[in-house]
Order: C-alpha cells, then structure tokens, then sequence
C-alpha cells in the first residue's frame, strides 16, 4: 500500500495528500499514455508533480517505491546484472514477398489440420506493426514494477530496470485491478520518429553525437549506465506479448490480450488490428505501408500472429521463432550506395548545406541519388570521403541524409572533402567562425542564391503567404533581375510577369492579387518573414508581443532585446546585427511604404484602432483558453465589429481549432484568415491597454 511505511510522525493529512496526488499523477499518466486522452494541460500536472515533490522531500517516509517522483534513481549503476528469461525472447521469421507471406498461412493451415483443429475459410491474424527499437520485458509483481530486462541472446538479458523506469510511459504499477502474481510483458521500446529527429538536430547544433536511426536511438539510450542520461532521451514502449504470467487466465485471442494489457496500463500500439487471411494480413500491410511516412513512430514492416494463443501451442516454436507469426518487411530504409561527389548548396543565410551526390539506390521506396551531409562538421564526424561506400537513410518525409561510412570498403585513393574557400554561386568569401560547424557564403543579398532562398522564404505559407510565388519563378524572377529584395515583388506588375516562362494571364493575375492580399499581415509572420538568422516563428511571435510594434524593436539594443522570453544572447545579436545593417533597414521602410501592414499590438487605444476601427470580423471554431464571448468582446473594444456569418463584406476571420464550413467558404470568397494565436491581441495573457 502507498504510505504503508510511513512511520507515525508523518500527519495523516500529509499522508492523505501525498497518497491523493499519486493518485491523480497516476491517473493523468494513464490517460495522456494509454488512453492518449489527456483530461489536464502539462502545466496542471507539473504542478501536482512539483506538490507531490515538496510533500516528500518534507516527509521522505512518504516516499513509496511507486512514487511518479522516483522514475531517476539516484546514481549511476557500474555494470549491468544479467537477468535470464523463463520464457525466452525468440525472435521472428520474416517474410518478403506476397509468396512468402501465402507459403506461412499454407504451412499454419496445413500444421493445424494435421493436429486435428477446425480451422474453417480463413485462419484468423492479428496484424501489428513491427516496431523498430529495442524489445524489453518487463516484469510486474502483484502489480508492482519488479524489473525489466533487454533481449540479449534470447535466454539471458541485461537488467535495464533504472533505464526502463524513466520512460514516462512504463507505469510503475499497474492500473485497473485483478492484477496477476506475475506479469512479464514484453515490449519494443522506441524513440518516437520527430524526437529523433529534433535530438539529432540539437545534437549536431552542440556538436555532439548524433544517431543513426531511431533503433540505434533507443537501445543506445538503453544501455546507459547513467539513468540520468536516459530521463533525457525522449524514449516510448509499446507492448505486444508476454513472458512468463502466474496468477492470470490469458484470454484466447491475441487482441483480447492486448486489450488487458492495456487496461492495466501498458500501453499497446493503436494501430493493430485483426484480420482474416493473407488476403486481410496483405490489405493490412498495404494500408499500413501507405501510412508509414506519417506514423511517429519507426516500424519495418507487419507482424502476423495467429490470433488464437491456443493454437500458439498447437504450433510450436522452430529454433527460436514461433511457427504462429512471422514479420512481413517492408523495403529497406537504408541502403548502401557509393558517394561520387560533394557539392555546396548555397541556404537562406548563405550557409553552405554539403550535399552528397551519390549512385543511384533504391531506398525508402524511391531512387536517391542526393542526399545532405548537414555541415562541415558532420563530414569530419563521419569521416566521408569522395569514392566511399556510405549507408544512406531515406524515412519517411525526413530528407535522405548520408549516415555511415562503410570503413570497410574504403578504396584506395578515397579523396577528403575539402570546404569551400568561395561561394560556389557568388564567388564570395566563405567564412567559418572558430566553433561553428556550419560555414557561410559572406555575400548576403549580393548572392542569388540566397536572394532567391530569402524571397522563398519571405512567401512561405507561414511567413507573407503568397500563394503561387513559388520556387520556380523566384528563379526567373531573380535570374531575370527583376526583383532584388522583396519590397520589389510588390512592384511586379502583369506585363513583366507575363513575359515570364509558363505564366499566363490568368495566373498573372492571380498572383498580384495574392501579393496585393499579403500586404494586409501580421507583426510576428512580417518579422519571421524577414528572414533574422535564429527568429523562427515562436521567437518572432515572442518579440512582436514584447515590444508591441515594429519601431521599438528595432531601436532595441541587445539587453532590451533580451529581456524577451527566450530570446538569449545570440539572438538578441542576430537582431541587432541584422537592424543595423542599413541594406534591411532600407528594405524593411520600402515594405511599409509599399502597404504592408499589420495590427499593432502596443497601444491598443492610439494605433489598433487603426487597423482594426471599422472591420468586420467573424470568428470560428473552438479557441483555446478565451470564449467566444470574450474574443467578442476583446475585438469590439478594439473597434471592430463581430458578425456571426462570412459574407463578401467581412474582412477577416478569426480561426481556432477545427474551423469548418466558415473557413472554407472564406477561403471560397478569398477572405482574409487569421489564426486567432497569431493575434496577440487577442492572447489572454495580454492585457490589452484599453
Ligand atoms: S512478437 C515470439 N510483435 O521484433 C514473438 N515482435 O524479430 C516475438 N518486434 O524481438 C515478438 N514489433 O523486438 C513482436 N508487434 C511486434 C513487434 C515485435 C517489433 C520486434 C521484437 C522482437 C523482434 C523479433
């Protein structure tokens, strides 16, 4: 029992309350991991988190084994222990082909035939997912968290236990009740694919280590001996089997088994499902292969389980696979292929992207034959020579990137990279700061290619959003010298972009008219428009409601700028650097004075009222945090005036959450929408000054 141990000189009410708050983190984890329901934002429960932390640092008899507080212990283990697996870990046939997959269901059927069962039209599967991490088990007692162990051979694993509880989603105890005297379940443990992504990208920011996939992600963070170093590797687990059980009768069907692991808390993979046939395992796999991309997390392909567990033991195991499942794999997301050249691409900043030119390989399901190198550090890293065989990742949407060299087969006479001295465009100067891993072309707007990178950006969707202006005509236009700097993109007129490649009069038009729309923005997409080395769209948003509007900002010095949360030293130097350069200055005053303007978010009674006196607003769908009643009102103060229907006369709309058929009959009449979050003005934290 939680607080059982607790000696007599603990008040009951600490007690009662150190018990409640378990409780309810307990209960918040299960919603947010198993159900993916959560009931509470993440301040509210790190909040509980926090009270729950202070009630037991005042009583440490409080403290129970199972305590949400406990995940990290407290130092570091020298070695692994071994632990060995009653029921070993076996692993999986695999299948690659349609007649590999028909040849099991064959030998299943055939197999249970011949033992007598009744197997009727079409042998029933469960079909899953076949993660890409690290399998674990882990062992529960009465309920209890005991321990858990990695693979190894299959027969004797290692004892991870200090790493597995750190994992947000390994329930210390288990949920719901009936809890059997022993559950081992076993389980893959994964990185999911974004945070891969965004820790191998911070990781190459600081120069560190990065991963070759999400596999290697999570059973290098498995093998830390540092649980400290594991709490901060975004790691999940899905559960899908069991090892040994004592104390519960197993239902029959491997779904049903799934649905109780899931009642106890363990969370299973959502996307299983049960099917009939090859014909249903092969649907299955195709509908799951055209997800893939967008799943977060890394699979290889499906597993087939024969769904009854009582003919598990009908069919037996071969060596150390069962005979009921095999993994249907999907083609390879890494491949080996040779690297012919490197070239340097020329970014928006003037940062110089290696990009490995390399022979043809099918990878990932499409032909690669370029794939990025992220910076001059990650070639020193990888060691990478011109002429070596190198493994190549292609998952999902993520750029294809080169992550290994085969050391190996490095052939004789393999040529080092060596870093540009100029602008392989413009001729420049590159320049590399001591400890920067990324070098860059000097040039700035001198350079087209990051002219014409800075005008793509300046027209992205989440910056001026100028439908139409794409990659291809800021090529002409910048080829063609017609537009230098974006203020001249509002001086195009249909003549000059009629006399453009492939563009007619009707398209002409249409992208003045998305130009002229642009004009009308605001504070945070113009500043994140501009382009400001390290001001993404957060950090712009964040500046913009500091300071209110754009003439304070840019007479900010850099302490000023640094009183913005978030922004530090470096960014407040990018802001500074890039307003005192007369050249932005010069572009930023042509853009105001060529119409482009925005609410401003200072003075709400002297400027807003400028822009927004007299406009008609509609507001849709769900907002986070304001009622509707209240934006109302926030809007009205303001002069605006709020209608309830998008006719031709409204001149904006204000979206939340699953906006529906008002946004699209906006969009239909070409009304302006603005997302309410990027309207400071209409943020509650922001106390307009009305
Ligand atoms: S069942 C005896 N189900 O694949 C059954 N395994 O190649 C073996 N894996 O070690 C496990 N996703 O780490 C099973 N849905 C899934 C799986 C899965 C990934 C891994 C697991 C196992 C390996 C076997």
């Amino acid at each position: 029992m939680a607080g059982s141990g607790a000696g007599a000189r603990v008040p009951a009410k600490a007690r009662r309350r150190a018990e409640a708050l378990r409780e309810q983190l307990h209960d918040h984890n299960y919603r947010y991991y198993v159900l993916d329901e959560p009931s509470i934002p993440d301040a509210e429960y790190d909040r509980l988190m926090q009270a729950l932390r202070e009630l037991e640092a005042e009583h440490r008899e409080l403290v129970t084994p199972d305590s949400p507080t406990q995940r990290v212990g407290a130092s570091p283990a020298t070695s692994f222990a071994e632990v060995s697996h009653a029921v070993p870990m076996q692993s999986l046939d695999n299948a690659f082909s349609i007649d590999e997959l028909r040849e099991f269901d064959r030998r299943v059927r055939q197999r249970l035939e011949s033992a007598g069962e009744e197997v009727g039209d079409a042998i029933e599967y469960t079909a899953e997912p076949k993660l890409d991490g690290a399998a674990v088990s882990v062992r529960y007692e009465n309920g209890m968290l005991a321990w858990a162990a990695t693979r190894g051979d299959g027969v004797t694993g290692e004892d991870v236990t200090h790493n597995v509880r750190t994992i947000k989603a390994v329930p210390l105890r288990l949920s719901g009740s009936d809890h059997p005297a022993v559950l081992e379940a076993r389980a893959e443990v994964f990185m999911p694919r974004a945070e891969f992504e965004r820790y191998n990208a911070a990781a190459r920011e600081r120069d560190d280590r990065t991963f070759v996939n999400p596999r290697n992600a999570a059973a290098g963070s498995l093998r830390q001996l540092d649980p400290q170093v594991t709490a901060q590797r975004p790691l999940d687990i899905f559960f899908f089997g069991l090892g040994e059980v004592d104390g519960w009768e197993v239902p029959d069907s491997q779904s049903r088994m799934l649905e109780q692991l899931r009642t106890w808390g363990l969370r299973t993979c959502p996307d299983h499902q049960r099917v009939k046939g090859p014909d249903g395992c092969l649907a299955y796999y195709e509908a799951l292969q055209a997800r893939r991309a967008e799943l977060d997390y890394e699979i290889d392909g499906v597993v087939y389980k024969v769904d009854s567990r009582r003919w598990h033991e009908v069919l037996g195991s071969v060596s150390r696979a069962p005979r009921w499942a095999i993994a249907h794999k999907f083609p390879a997301q890494e491949e080996i292929t040779v690297l012919k050249s490197v070239e340097f691409q020329v970014g928006r900043t003037g940062a110089l992207t290696p990009v490995a030119r390399l022979e043809p390989v099918f990878v990932g399901g499409v032909t690669v034959s370029n794939a990025t190198l992220h910076n001059l550090d990650e070639i020193e890293r990888l060691d990478v020579r011109v002429g070596d065989t190198v493994v190549v990742r292609r998952a999902g949407d993520v750029i294809p990137q080169v992550v290994q060299v085969v050391a190996e087969r490095r052939p004789k006479g393999a040529r080092r990279i060596k870093p540009p001295t100029h602008c392989p465009v413009c001729g420049s100067d590159v320049a590399r700061p001591a400890g920067e891993a990324v070098a860059r072309c000097v040039g700035g707007l001198y350079c087209s290619a990051q002219r014409k990178e800075a005008l793509r950006h300046f027209a992205s969707r989440r910056a001026m959003d100028i439908d139409g202006l794409g990659t291809r005509l800021i090529e002409q236009l910048v080829d063609g010298e017609f537009v230098k700097t974006p203020a001249d993109l509002y001086d195009l007129d249909q003549q000059t972009l009629m006399s453009l490649e492939r563009m007619g009069e009707k398209s002409a038009e249409n992208l003045l008219a998305a130009l002229d729309h642009s004009r009308e923005t605001t504070l945070p997409r113009f500043l994140f428009a501009l382009g400001i080395r390290s001001v993404g769209e957060a950090t712009a948003k964040a500046l913009a409601e500091h300071f209110g509007d754009l003439e304070p900002l840019m007479a900010a010095d850099e302490e000023a700028l640094e009183e913005v949360p978030d922004v530090g030293p470096i960014v407040a130097a990018h802001v500074r650097a890039f307003f005192a350069e007369p050249h932005n200055l010069e572009v930023v005053r042509a853009l105001v004075g060529k119409g482009v303007r925005w609410p401003s978010i200072g003075s709400v009674q002297a400027s807003v009222k400028s822009w927004w006196s007299g406009k008609r607003v509609v507001i849709t769908g769900t907002l986070d945090g304001l009622t509707r009643e209240e934006a109302k009102d926030k809007l009205e103060r303001l002069g605006a005036k709020v209608t309830t229907s998008v006719s031709q006369k409204t001149d904006l709309l204000i979206t939340g959450k699953d906006a529906g058929s008002k946004l699209d009959k906006a969009k239909e009449l070409g009304i302006r929408v603005v997302e309410i979050h990027e309207l400071p003005e209409l943020n509650p934290q922001i106390e307009s000054t009305s």
